[in-house]
């Protein structure tokens, strides 16, 4: 395994523990996240579920906000663990929404053959609308 996938197996474990605190009663669909910023910290995330069920937030955007109040903004990757699906892409919300600090993000996943599959957020979300689209 290279240093890279290593770094990537790591984020994935770190996001499945994440997972483990998801609130998640409505869908029973744990999701962890684990975002990798570019000096080197690493803020997690778990979906948070809501009785007012559109009031909901995704595990990526609970570790982006995390992130983004601790005054971080700069991003190398971010591992998503869905428990219940090892091939789990952001949905579109979280795309976007992470688009907002820079597509070159790699989004990693366990993928269903169990091997880390990686993809940047640039391919995930072609011709984003992002800061400077306004
Ligand atoms: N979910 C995430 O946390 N991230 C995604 O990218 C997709 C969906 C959550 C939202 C909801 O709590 C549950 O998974 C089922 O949709």
């Amino acid at each position: 395994m290279s240093n890279g996938q290593a770094i990537y197996q790591k984020l994935l474990d770190t996001a499945k523990q994440a997972a483990e605190n998801s609130y998640s009663p409505y869908s029973r669909f744990p999701v962890g996240a684990a975002l990798l910023s570019e000096d080197g910290r690493v803020f997690t995330g778990c979906n948070v579920e809501n009785a007012s069920y559109s009031a909901g937030v995704c595990a990526e955007r609970t570790a982006v906000l995390k992130a983004v109040s601790e005054g971080c903004r700069r991003f190398k990757a971010i591992a998503v663990a869905c428990l219940k699906n090892a091939d789990g892409w952001p949905c579109g919300i979280c795309r976007q929404f992470m688009s907002e600090f820079g597509v070159d993000l790699e989004v990693v996943v366990e993928g269903s053959s169990g091997k880390v599959q990686v993809m940047k957020l640039s391919e995930l979300l072609p011709r984003h609308f992002g800061p400077d689209s306004l």
